[in-house]
């Protein structure tokens, strides 16, 4: 399988080719996902409800990050790794977006870092890009400003807030990022938004005409049991999968059907 760069994800808009990507948090789920081909594997800061229980994503750190992405690079076939920059290590100043950007990228081998936001966070964005480091967008509903939204609400529905992320995703296309990520638009803003800029958009929850799509992996696999929000499709019902096989063992423990002579040492 052929490695996937930057310039694959930018070289699918121009040819109308989608772009798929998942979010992907450990080793073992790299080595599947990526066996299938994926593009970009995310290393969402989404781990922080699917994998760590918090109730949003504001908790997770830069050293939780590192740690993921580790795991899922080592288990990555060819896709594009991007890992998310968590809440507060990119906001605050250029020089400590910049360093924790260096941080990921160095200490995980993420190869792209992804930000929520627009004008207000540009000068940080344009110095993680001038740094060399690939940068991916994300507008809409960008969970890291669940308090100010007051919930998991869909962006961008007045007339201002349409204008204002018109004017952030071409802001962030001005200041270099490769590709936007939009969450929770209504999808003729998000195909608005598609049509004006050169590179990518990957939707989620953000309608048919994007250049790519996202998903949540314990989402589309059916492992989160909380919250499935509206725009999610469950390909599949792991989390009953494995509730079944668990009831089975704990059975065949309790009535001694389990090990058998084939799980035995002689
Ligand atoms: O953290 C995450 O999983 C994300 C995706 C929802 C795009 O940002």
């Amino acid at each position: 399988m052929n490695k996937k760069t930057v310039l694959t994800i930018l070289n699918k808009k121009q040819i109308g080719e989608k772009i798929t990507m998942l979010t992907c948090y450990d080793y073992v789920t790299a080595r599947l996902i990526s066996s299938q081909d994926i593009d970009v594997l995310l290393v969402g800061d989404s781990l922080g409800n699917v994998k760590l229980g918090y109730e949003n994503t504001l908790s997770v750190t830069v050293d939780d990050m590192i740690y993921h992405t580790k795991s899922v690079k080592r288990g990555n076939g060819g896709a594009l790794l991007v890992t998310d920059m968590p809440f507060m290590s990119y906001e605050i100043t250029v020089e400590s977006a910049v360093g924790n950007a260096a941080r990921i990228i160095k200490e995980s081998g993420a190869e792209a870092v992804k930000v929520e936001g627009g004008i207000e966070i540009i000068d940080k964005v344009k110095a993680i890009v001038d740094t060399k480091v690939p940068v991916v967008g994300h507008l809409g509903l960008t969970p890291q400003a669940i308090n100010k939204f007051g919930g998991f609400k869909v962006q961008g529905r007045t007339e201002e807030a349409r204008r204002k992320m018109i004017s952030d995703a071409v802001a962030l296309e001005e200041a270099g990022v490769f590709s936007i990520v939009l969450e929770a638009v209504p999808e003729q803003l998000a195909k608005e938004i598609t049509e004006r800029l050169k590179i990518p958009t990957i939707g989620i929850g953000a309608g048919r005409y994007c250049d790519g799509q996202v998903l949540v992996i314990d989402d589309m696999l059916g492992l989160f049991p909380d919250f499935t929000p509206k725009f999610v499709k469950k390909y599949a019902s792991i989390g009953e999968i494995i509730k079944t096989a668990v009831n089975n063992y704990i059975n065949e423990v309790k009535e001694g059907k389990f090990p058998q002579e084939e799980n035995i040492y002689k």
